[in-house]
């Protein structure tokens, strides 16, 4: 069960995690900078080392981490500069036990998933409102095609128990690569790996909100301080 925590709490334990992150990172560095609140302290804890002499570069996942890489003084690159990340940092909306994750909250999940699948290693931040037994109480973001999404929502809607295209302000979201975002509640998912596939395969969904088997570190609290965990062996929450 997710662990009731007011939202100064919260953002206290995102500090603590997105701080101990930026410790992680040594000079040289070519990183992957995740999108979303927890990063942002990340990038702010990232951004006082390097105005102390660390260098790194950074590829953004979102037109929202280019604003933080911008706003806290970190060199952006791109992949025609860079092919491979050492690593990337990036936050969660929900990791299981087994340490799947659910991510794509703030709609960067396409972009997040490609700068994970680049970089060698991947660290994850996730404050103690975030864990849970099994994935599903947050709704799974889907990322489909604007083409054509008329048919892939009634496709969606057969398999989930709900689902609704995202909007804003009334207007559906469209994401950095220009599509759709579809929020999808499927209750608990017990196999999200083969729940993953079989979305895939369906024409006009682009990717799925279901990062799994991407976690070599996970940072995230434990009695109110920042823990690293490198295997689901290590998961120390109730289900
Ligand atoms: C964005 C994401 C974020 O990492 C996720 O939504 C967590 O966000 P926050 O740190 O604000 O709780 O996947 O697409």
């Amino acid at each position: 069960m997710k662990k009731r925590r007011t939202s100064d709490q919260q953002e206290a334990e995102k500090a603590l995690v997105g701080a101990m992150a930026a410790e992680m990172i040594d000079t040289d560095m070519a990183i992957g900078l995740g999108t979303g609140s927890t990063v942002r302290h990340f990038a702010q804890a990232l951004g006082q080392r390097i105005r102390t002499g660390l260098r790194v570069r950074v590829i953004c996942t979102s037109r929202q981490s280019e604003m933080l890489a911008k706003q806290n003084d970190i060199p952006t690159t791109d992949f025609d500069r860079v092919p491979s990340l050492d690593l990337c940092v990036d936050g969660a909306d929900e990791v299981s036990l087994d340490f799947d994750m659910i991510k794509g909250g703030g709609g960067a999940l396409l972009y997040e998933k490609i700068v994970a699948a680049a970089s060698s290693r991947r660290i994850y931040l996730a404050d103690s409102t975030k864990l849970v037994g099994k994935l599903g109480q947050f709704p799974l973001p889907v990322e489909i095609c604007r083409f054509g999404h008329q048919n892939v929502l009634s496709h969606l809607g057969r398999l989930a128990r709900q689902c609704a295209l995202r909007r804003r302000d009334g207007d559906a979201v469209i994401t950095d690569a220009g599509n759709y975002i579809v929020d999808c509640q499927f209750g608990e998912i017990d196999q999200p790996a083969s729940l993953h596939r079989r979305l895939c395969d369906i024409p006009g969904i682009v990717e799925t909100g279901l990062f799994c088997d991407m976690i070599d570190m996970l940072i995230t609290i434990k009695e109110d301080r920042p823990v690293v965990l490198t295997s689901p062996s290590e998961a120390f929450w109730a289900p």
